[in-house]
C-alpha cells in the first residue's frame, strides 16, 4: 500500500517511522511520501490560506496549490487514488472504515488547516478520484495532521503480515468477531501485584470458562461505558 501525506507541516509524520508502522515500511509492505504543499506555492512568502469568502473568523487553504498538488501526485504514480479528508464534517471513523480504507491501493492524505480547505478543491478530486471525507470525533484539532497519523495507524496494522500475531485482530475492542463488544480486561503476571489478584478463572486452565468469564466482562463494560453499541440482542 502506498500512502502520502500532504500537508504544510511534514514534521508531523516522522513518528511513522517507529514501531509497527515504521516495520511496514523497513519491510516493504507500506510506502510512504510526505509531500509539503508549500512546494506548489509561487509566491514569495508561500501562502496557502487566505481570508473566507463571506466573511467570519479563521482562514481557509487556498485552491491553487492542492490542485497542482494532486496533479503532481497523479502523474507520479498509475495506482488509483483514495484521497482521504480528515475533517471533522467527514464520515465518523470506525473499524469498518479502517477495514475498508486497508483494502485501497494508495491513499493520499490531504491535511487542511485553519477552517479547511476551499471546497472547490474537494468537488474538483470527487470527480477525478474517490474521495473519503473522515472524522475521528466530535472534537475539533487545529489541522487533520493527528487525524491522518490515527488513520495511518488504525489502518497499516489491518494489512496482512504486520501485527506480529493476526489473532490480536479478532479479540480486540470494535472486531467484528467480538459482537461490536469492547474488550474484556487483561492480566498478566505476576499473580499478586500490590494485594490485587488475578481473578482465579484466568489460571484455571479451563478455556470454556474463561470463554465465558470474558464475555461477561466484554458485556458490563460495554453496558457501563458504550450501552450505544448494545443495540442487538445481547444476553
Ligand atoms: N480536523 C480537525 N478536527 C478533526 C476531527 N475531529 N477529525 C478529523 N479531522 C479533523
Amino acid at each position: 500500500m502506498r500512502l502520502e501525506f500532504v500537508t504544510i507541516f511534514p514534521d508531523y509524520f516522522a513518528p511513522l517511522q517507529l514501531s509497527l508502522v515504521g516495520k511496514a515500511i523497513a519491510g516493504g509492505t507500506v510506502e510512504l511520501a510526505v509531500h509539503d504543499l508549500r512546494a506548489w506555492t509561487h509566491d514569495r512568502h508561500h501562502t496557502t490560506d487566505d481570508t473566507p469568502y463571506g466573511g467570519g473568523a479563521g482562514m481557509v487553504m487556498k485552491p491553487e496549490p492542492w490542485g497542482e498538488a494532486l496533479d503532481a501526485l497523479e502523474e507520479s504514480s498509475v495506482l488509483p487514488i483514495t484521497v482521504v479528508v480528515p475533517t471533522p464534517a467527514g464520515r465518523p471513523f470506525t473499524q469498518s472504515l479502517a477495514y475498508e480504507l486497508a483494502g485501497k491501493e494508495r491513499l493520499v492524505f490531504a491535511c487542511g488547516r485553519y477552517e479547511g480547505i476551499d471546497q472547490r478543491v474537494i468537488d474538483h478530486c470527487r470527480q477525478r478520484y474517490e474521495v473519503v471525507e473522515v472524522s475521528l470525533g466530535d472534537y475539533v484539532l487545529n489541522g487533520g495532521e493527528v487525524a491522518a497519523l490515527a488513520i495511518t495507524e488504525a489502518v497499516v496494522r489491518l494489512l496482512p503480515g504486520v501485527l506480529g500475531n493476526p489473532d490480536s485482530l479478532l479479540e480486540e475492542s470494535h472486531s467484528s468477531g467480538n459482537e461490536q463488544l469492547l474488550e474484556y480486561p487483561n492480566y498478566t503476571k505476576p499473580p499478586v501485584w500490590r494485594g490485587r489478584e488475578v481473578p482465579e478463572v484466568l489460571l484455571s486452565g479451563n478455556h470454556g470458562l474463561i470463554a465465558k468469564w470474558r464475555r461477561e466482562r466484554a458485556l458490563e463494560r460495554t453496558r457501563s461505558t458504550r450501552p450505544d453499541l448494545l443495540d442487538g440482542d445481547f444476553s
